[in-house]
């Protein structure tokens, strides 16, 4: 697993189809949905983070900017053979590592019920009440990215 790639990538790129085929297999097929309910209105505008080997793109993740300061991760998603083996952790941190470089500081994101424990072993907490998307119970998260490096500028400030 170690001939894979982490790469940024936009609309337009030769991964995108790729991109989207796994979004559809993942994310979409197995609920119901057509390929046209796969992409977002913000598609452009936001950063598309996936996993290569070759040309077969193994796992991705998204993230919308909404302000200067914080946006909405969606599309987290790993082939299933692959699932269960760090690649999703490792998409997110190195999504989360790329916003802190761009200067954001928080993240929210629409988690599928099932999946809260991914996110918050990843340091993100549950907040609001749960809803309803994509026909599956949900519930809303967010990580402050600062959190990492505020106990070092704490410590700097005493
Ligand atoms: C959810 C998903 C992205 C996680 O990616 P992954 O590569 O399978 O997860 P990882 O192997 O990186 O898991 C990291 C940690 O989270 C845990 N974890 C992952 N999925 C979990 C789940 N559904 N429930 C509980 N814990 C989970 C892992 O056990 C692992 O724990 P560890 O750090 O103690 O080893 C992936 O399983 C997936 O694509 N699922 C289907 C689509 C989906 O639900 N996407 C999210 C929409 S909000």
């Amino acid at each position: 697993m170690d001939d894979t790639e982490l790469l940024f990538i936009q609309p337009g790129h030769t991964l995108y189809p790729e991109e989207l085929e796994l979004r559809y297999r993942v994310l979409r097929e197995p609920l119901g949905f057509p390929r046209s309910a796969v992409t977002f209105p913000f598609e452009a505008q936001s950063l598309h983070l996936v996993l290569r080997q070759g040309a077969t793109v193994l796992g991705c993740v998204l993230f919308n900017p909404e302000d200067a300061h914080g946006g909405r991760l969606f599309q987290m998603a790993v082939s299933p053979p692959l699932q269960g083996r760090g690649l999703g952790a490792r998409l997110v941190i190195a999504l989360e590592e790329e916003l802190r470089r761009r200067g954001f500081t928080h993240v929210h994101l629409h988690a599928r019920a099932n999946v809260v424990p991914f996110y918050e072993r990843l340091g993100y907490e549950v907040y609001g009440e749960p809803f309803t998307e994509v026909n599956i119970p949900h519930r809303h998260m967010r990580k402050s990215l600062a959190s990492s490096i505020l106990p070092g500028r704490r410590s700097q400030e005493a």
